[in-house]
This record gives structure tokens, sequence and C-alpha cells, in this order.
């Protein structure tokens, strides 16, 4: 079943909310002040089988009325930076406009997950606008990072990992090596910035 099927006449509505927090994240991205911060974006609807999955999981019923108004991250935002500083620079920019209610910040840059993971989360209630009234989830990282969560995420999917006790161990240790790489990184474009 397709997304718009799904989620039937509210798909426009979520829709408009991911294009104008995107939109939120380019009208920064192209402002003079930090050139090159943010890489890239990305950002989906949640597919119809992720969301009945959840809510099953959840005890939910798997309905689209369910996934519109008990699941928060329906409509997802990645925002992908050079550096750390960039990631914590845009989530201050975001959680800073009045158009948006910040409902949750999650800092697993700060507090990383036990198995690694780092990134920057914002549940974000879309106050004004054409996304008005919609629940958004943003995730901000490096790109350094992005690199290690694709790659992570690909063990949820698997049933059976092979060697599973090495391969988080060793996930692990490329997490916190990154985390060391991002921040080194950091230091030198200050450096170079005269900072
Ligand atoms: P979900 O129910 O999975 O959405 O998580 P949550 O409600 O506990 O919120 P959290 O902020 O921890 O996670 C939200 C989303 O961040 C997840 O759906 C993933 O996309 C991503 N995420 C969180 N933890 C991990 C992780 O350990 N590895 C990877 N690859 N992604 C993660
Ligand atoms: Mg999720």
């Amino acid at each position: 079943m397709t997304a718009k099927t799904f989620y039937g006449t509210s798909w426009q509505a979520l829709d408009r909310a991911r294009r104008q927090v995107l939109q939120t994240v380019r009208a920064e991205r192209e402002s003079p002040r930090r050139p090159g911060a943010v890489l890239y974006t990305t950002s989906r609807i949640k597919s119809p089988e992720s969301a009945c999955r959840k809510l099953r999981q959840r005890g939910l019923p798997p309905t689209p009325q369910a996934a519109l108004t008990r699941l928060r991250d329906t409509v997802g935002v990645r925002v992908i930076c050079a550096f750390q500083d960039d990631v914590y620079q845009m989530a201050r920019y975001l959680e800073e406009r009045p158009e948006f209610a910040v409902l949750q910040t999650k800092d697993y840059i700060s507090h990383p997950k036990e198995n690694g993971y780092r990134s920057y989360h914002l549940i974000l209630g879309i106050l004004e606008g054409p996304g008005k009234g919609v629940t958004v989830e943003v995730q901000l990282r490096t790109i350094a990072t992005d690199c290690w969560a694709s790659l992570e995420h690909q063990i949820k999917y698997k049933r059976q990992v092979p060697h599973e006790g090495l391969v988080r161990e060793e996930l692990k240790r490329c997490a916190d090596e990154i985390a060391s790489v991002d921040l080194s990184m950091e230091t030198i474009r200050e450096l170079l910035e005269g900072a």
C-alpha cells in the first residue's frame, strides 16, 4: 500500500509539513552566516508498513488515525552537517523558530547511546505555516556519524547477525573513533578560521 492511500486526505498535510521544515533548513543553509554547514538533507513520510509495525509494537491499532495521532515521527527530516558545531547551530536555529514548538529534544551527541549512536533529535510541532498542526521528527548529525548510523541500522533488520558480539563491539569502537575524528577536524577548522 502506498503512503498516499494509507494516510488518505492527511497525506497532503504531512507532505506540506515535510516541505516546510526542509524549506526552513534550506533558508538557514543558504544564509551567509556559515556556508557549507549543511551538506544535505533527506526526508520521508513513514511508510504504512513501518507505521503499522511500530503501532503494533506499542499495542496500538495499526490504523492511519493512530499513525497520525500517536506517532511523532510520521514525518521525518534528516539534516547532515559537516561538523558537530554545525549540528548544534542548526538545532538552535530550529529550536528558536517561533513557528515551531519544541516538544522534545534528545542530545545523543553529548549522551551517546550504549551502542555508540550519536545524533541530535528534535520533535517539532508546527504552529504556523503550511504544515500547521503536524509533528515532525528532525535528526541532525555529522556526515561521519550518518555513515555509521546507516551501517548500524542494517543490524536491526537482520534476524541473524553473524558474529553479533564482535560486530557490535567493532561498531561501538568505530562510533567512538568517528566522534574523536569529528572533534579533531572541528579543531582543525577552527585553527584554519583563526578562531
Ligand atoms: P523509535 O521508536 O525507534 O523511533 O525511537 P524512540 O521513540 O525511542 O526515539 P529515538 O529518538 O531514540 O529514536 C528515533 C529515531 O532515531 C529512530 O527511529 C532511528 O531512526 C534513529 N535512531 C535512534 N537510535 C538509533 C540507533 O541506535 N541506531 C540507528 N542507526 N538509528 C537510531
Ligand atoms: Mg523512528
